[in-house]
């Protein structure tokens, strides 16, 4: 039975285990519960890359306390003035391209390229995930929000890459499709449109069959791609929410481990999948 009580942490003490410290009591009780999963889902959110420096959103540090994503992140503000939308996004390119993978991304990779079992569904559009998994030569993960490097025409819809800096001076000068000359968006879903369907349907079945679910870095806060964790939980696997805040998957996680992704993440991972984990059939 899960009790929606977290206990209160412990003051971090160091444990020995298989020749690595674990500075988060817990870890070691997640790592367990992960080492004997043969399918894993897990579920990432912008706390994933913020020791990398991208800002997440909400919170006191986060982008939508300085902005409104009513302003940013809609048709409907793109429709009114594509000009400001595109050098919000053209702001958050530059700086995302200067952002490296940090040590949980690579974590992550490396166990997906050892164990079959582990589908990593992203809320990101940084590309960080993808540029770890490029180094460790695992799976992309499913993205259920769309790339910032992509864009897609607004008016014929074709989707392609997009790196170069975007100069937003004027409308004529925002990016335009190279097939029809359309004006092009941001390949991202904003508020008010549906997710990808492969992402989502994919994302979904990996929640039916996860046997732990690993939540790190979201609040949680943002449907559908939240519900996923509650589904995986209804089909009874186990929680893992790694997160220095809290979350709205506090009170259903089975393990809470408080701390940043780049520390925590190595910890409950690295190791995992070395003697190659089943996968249920
Ligand atoms: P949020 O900003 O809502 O949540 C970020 C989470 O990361 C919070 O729970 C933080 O406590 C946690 N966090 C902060 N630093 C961390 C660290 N070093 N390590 C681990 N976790 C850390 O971001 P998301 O949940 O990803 O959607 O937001 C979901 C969606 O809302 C986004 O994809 C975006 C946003 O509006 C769209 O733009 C459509």
């Amino acid at each position: 039975m899960r009790s929606d009580k977290t206990p209160a942490l412990a003051a971090p003490t160091a444990l020995a285990f298989k020749g690595h410290t674990l500075t988060i009591p817990q870890a070691r009780e997640a790592h367990d519960l992960l080492k004997k999963a043969g399918r894993v889902l897990v579920l990432t959110g912008a706390g994933m890359s913020a020791p990398s420096g991208v800002p997440t959103f909400r919170g006191p540090d986060g982008m939508w306390h300085n902005f409104r994503p009513e302003d940013l992140a809609t048709p409907e503000a793109f429709a009114r003035d594509p000009r400001l939308v595109w050098q919000w996004y053209g702001w958050r390119r530059e700086l995302i391209a200067r952002c490296q993978p940090n040590a949980g991304h690579d974590a992550l990779a490396r166990w997906m390229s050892r164990h079959d079992g582990v589908t990593l569904v992203t809320q990101n559009v940084d590309g960080l995930h993808e540029r770890a998994a490029e180094r460790a030569g695992s799976d992309d993960p499913i993205r259920l929000h769309g790339s910032i490097f992509r864009v897609q025409c607004t008016v014929c819809a074709t989707e392609s890459g997009h790196r170069k800096p975007v100069d937003a001076s004027n409308e004529d000068t925002l990016p335009q499709c190279d097939a029809c000359g359309g004006l092009l968006r941001p390949a991202v879903v904003w508020f008010g449109e549906q997710l990808p369907v492969d992402a989502l349907s994919q994302a979904g079945q990996a929640a039916l069959e996860a046997d732990v679910c690993l939540v790190i870095g979201t609040s949680g806060a943002v449907y559908p791609a939240a519900g996923l964790a509650h589904e995986a939980v209804s089909s009874g696997a186990p929680l893992i929410v790694v997160d220095p805040g809290e979350t709205a998957y506090d009170g259903m996680a089975d393990v809470r481990l408080v701390g940043s992704a780049d520390e925590v993440v190595p910890e409950i991972v690295d190791e995992l999948g070395a003697g190659s984990t089943p996968v249920r059939g």
